[in-house]
């Protein structure tokens, strides 16, 4: 009998389902006081709480150690608690937020970012982290857009491997990885009108071909633990849900890791109106193959009397108390209940150069460059540059951000200021609608004296840290009236106006992107997030991004993303509108920055793509490839998109999708040919039949700059 079974042996039934209970760390070392407030609300009692088995926030190694030991001392078996928090993009240090790593196509710079998040983590005494987070989102509005690496599924899977594997194998040093766990399973960023939590609908057909795909790249990348959603999936809270937790992620996908709730989503079956109350929860929380209840009390208050009762066995307790245990041994907390917390080495690693180095490359990959009319990259010898906006002087560094702090973040003024001197600055707060030191008016117009006084203006604007992230979903997703009225007032006295942003999600910009010169969004960035922009705006570093959402021209237009099906009336361009086609009166159908798309400080020219041949034998692979040029004045870097379409399928397949990227760098004038291999594999699809496999037919292949330009050459794929 290996350790874990010994362990088990020797556990009550009431300690097993304590074990499944995952609290605050705050509980665990809570007063008499304190406990009886918490046994009015989850029915715990000291005894329950002294036998949970793991937990989630506290502040740092030292609280850690406090818990541990509070635990330890009163527990009976003296079982180590396992440690989880929410370490996103970055834990002292932050990087740039994961739509912004997404943005930057570039695994090995996102592997990079996790793994040095997981080293400062575990110094402080983590040893789960609460990521990849993978829901696939379409809708902008949702506010958890910012946590997700974008619309795409095959970038989505690259992006939860990537994570998955610089957070949990990225550090040599024994001690410094962290196990991982990918949320929130299944769809939940489908909610209806992107509003957080809502309801999801959708066909098994839609949800297996494009929803699930990074959750089973998880798993197969070896993620720890899954965990579910707090929405309804078609009926089902997806935390009771049977079919999504049984059949597909343990049968189907063969997952045997840690499934664990989200916050208090089990309580929340009754709000659905699913359960009746919590009992009734707890017995259909049982039926699914769920490990963990966290900051929820249905298992630990009802287990005992549905096992009394013969409603469940003991086996299935000890198998959720087996994933756990072995997950506690595989980080080594069975031997040392302190794990790799150091904290010495946590006030070493904080903040340091190497870390900050690389948040600042991160924020330089991640910013896209939107619009550029001529005026960036701005000269170094410009006279005076104003810096305005609510976010100039601001450090940006997003929600999610463990123990990171905003005032520890280098400023856009801050990172202008470091190139030019402060002497060639000057400053003004501008105006957003929410700054209520003067009027919008006022500020405007103080804004535009410091602007008509400079050689360049930069406009911080965009989205706080509260406009995104969890619960906060937004109707509209354009700038604050405000904002356009200070990038009119700015740009009419200054031609060289910079709009910097900052979001957590696409925006929509259709009503102000004319009235300047020059867009970029840095997205939340980071602790370097200034140094990045001012890397970006003097060109010292060219911009490498691209967005991996689309950006409307009006909120109105989401959920829109560019894997869309075609209608059976589609537009036949988008330029006016036609009657009786699928389209609107008064806006396009398509965004106004596709996904893909990114500028940078030279000029590429893509050939048409052209296949190796126009007939693919199955098991056979057709190469595809593509010139491109730099046809402008500096080096730069292109990044070419393969999509495919299958022309006729059933069900019908989307007017294309993403299927590999490549990145070359090229010096001015020079020229090379990208090709990319097609296999059989990359056409397959789920059938009506639930079969999986390519059909014969006929195939668009592009090879483009982003998801809604370029044209296609055509092959057969003949079985
Ligand atoms: C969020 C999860 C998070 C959990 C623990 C929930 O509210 O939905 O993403 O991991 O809290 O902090």
């Amino acid at each position: 009998m290996n350790n874990v079974e010994k362990i088990i042996e020797g556990m009550t039934p009431l300690q097993k389902l304590s074990e499944m209970t995952q609290l605050n760390g705050a509980f665990v070392s809570a007063s008499d006081a304190e406990i009886t407030g918490l046994a009015a609300d989850f029915g715990l009692n000291r005894e329950n709480i002294a036998s949970i088995g793991t937990v989630l926030n506290f502040t740092d190694a030292k609280e850690m150690k406090r818990i541990q030991d509070t635990h330890l001392a009163e527990s009976p078996n003296k079982l180590p608690l396992l440690f989880m928090m929410d370490v996103i993009h970055g834990y002292r240090t932050i990087y740039p937020i994961p739509l912004g790593l997404g943005a930057s196509f570039d695994t090995e710079l996102v592997k990079k970012c996790s793994a040095l998040a997981a080293r400062e983590a575990t110094a402080d005494g983590v040893q789960v982290t609460f990521t990849p987070m993978v829901d696939l989102v379409r809708d902008a509005r949702w506010g958890r857009c910012m946590e997700s690496t974008g619309e795409d599924t095959y970038l989505n899977c690259l992006m939860a491997r990537a994570q998955i594997e610089g957070f949990s194998k990225g550090n040599p040093e024994p001690g410094r990885n962290l196990a991982t766990c990918v949320k929130h399973y299944a769809a939940y960023g489908a909610a209806e009108a992107g509003r957080d939590y809502n309801t999801v609908d959708m066909s098994e057909h839609t949800l297996r071909e494009y929803y699930l795909p990074a959750y089973r790249a998880a798993v197969d990348a070896g993620v720890d633990m899954v965990m579910t959603s707090f929405n309804l999936l078609n009926g089902v809270p997806a935390a009771v849900n049977k079919w999504t937790i049984n059949d597909i992620l343990r049968k189907e996908w063969g997952f045997d890791g840690v499934v664990i709730t989200d916050y208090n989503s089990f309580r929340e079956t009754v709000a659905h109106g699913y359960s009746k109350d919590t009992e009734h929860c707890a017995r259909l929380a049982f039926e699914t193959e769920t490990d963990i209840e966290m900051m929820s009390p249905c298992f630990i208050k009802h287990g005992k009397k549905l096992l009394d009762t013969g409603v469940i066995d003991e086996e299935r307790l000890n198998r959720s108390v087996r994933r756990i245990l072995d997950l506690k041994e595989k980080v080594g907390m069975l031997d040392n209940p302190y794990g790799a917390a150091d904290e010495a080495l946590a006030a070493e690693l904080f903040l340091s150069d190497e870390h900050r180095a690389v948040c600042r490359d991160a924020a330089v990959r991640s910013a896209v460059l939107l619009k550029n009319d001529g005026v960036l990259p701005l000269s170094e010898d410009i006279g005076k540059v104003a810096v305005i906006g609510p976010h100039a002087k601001s450090g940006m560094i997003g929600f999610w951000s463990c123990r990171g702090r905003a005032d520890e973040a280098v400023s856009v003024y801050d990172g202008i200021s470091a190139v030019l001197g402060e002497d060639r600055l000057v400053y003004a707060k501008g105006a957003n609608g929410e700054v209520r030191e003067k009027s919008d008016a006022v500020m405007i117009k103080e804004a535009a004296d410091a602007a008509s006084a400079a050689d360049a203006a930069i406009l911080c604007l965009g989205e706080t840290a509260k406009m995104s992230g969890e619960g906060n979903s937004r109707v509209d997703i354009s700038l604050t009236d405000a904002e356009v009225e200070l990038i009119r007032a700015v740009s009419a006295v200054n031609k060289n106006t910079v709009v910097v942003l900052f979001n957590g999600r696409a925006l929509a910009l259709g009503n102000v992107i004319d009235d300047a010169p020059v867009f970029m969004t840095m997205w939340q960035p980071g602790t370097e997030g200034g140094s990045a922009a001012a890397d970006l705006i003097f060109g010292r570093r060219d911009f490498t991004a691209r967005l991996p959402v689309s950006f409307p021209y009006h909120s109105a237009q989401c959920p829109l993303y560019y894997n869309r099906m075609s209608t059976g009336r589609p537009k036949p361009k988008d330029d006016k509108h036609y009657m009786y086609k699928s389209n609107y009166i008064d806006y396009p159908n398509g965004p106004l920055f596709a996904f893909g798309h990114g500028l940078c400080y030279t000029e590429f020219e893509f050939s048409e793509p052209v296949l190796s041949s126009s007939v693919m034998h199955t098991g056979g692979t057709i190469e595809a490839s593509v010139r491109i040029k730099n046809v402008g004045k500096r080096e730069g870097s292109a990044l070419p998109q393969l999509y495919i379409r299958d022309v006729v399928a059933c069900p019908v397949r989307p007017v294309r999708e993403l299927r590999g990227f490549s990145r070359v760098t090229l010096k001015p004038g020079e020229e090379t040919t990208v090709s990319f291999e097609i296999t059989e594999d990359m056409l397959a699809f789920h059938r009506p039949d639930g079969s999986f496999g390519a059909d014969e037919g006929e195939f668009h292949v592009y090879i483009s700059r982003d998801g809604e330009s370029g044209s296609y050459a055509e092959f057969e794929l003949v079985k």
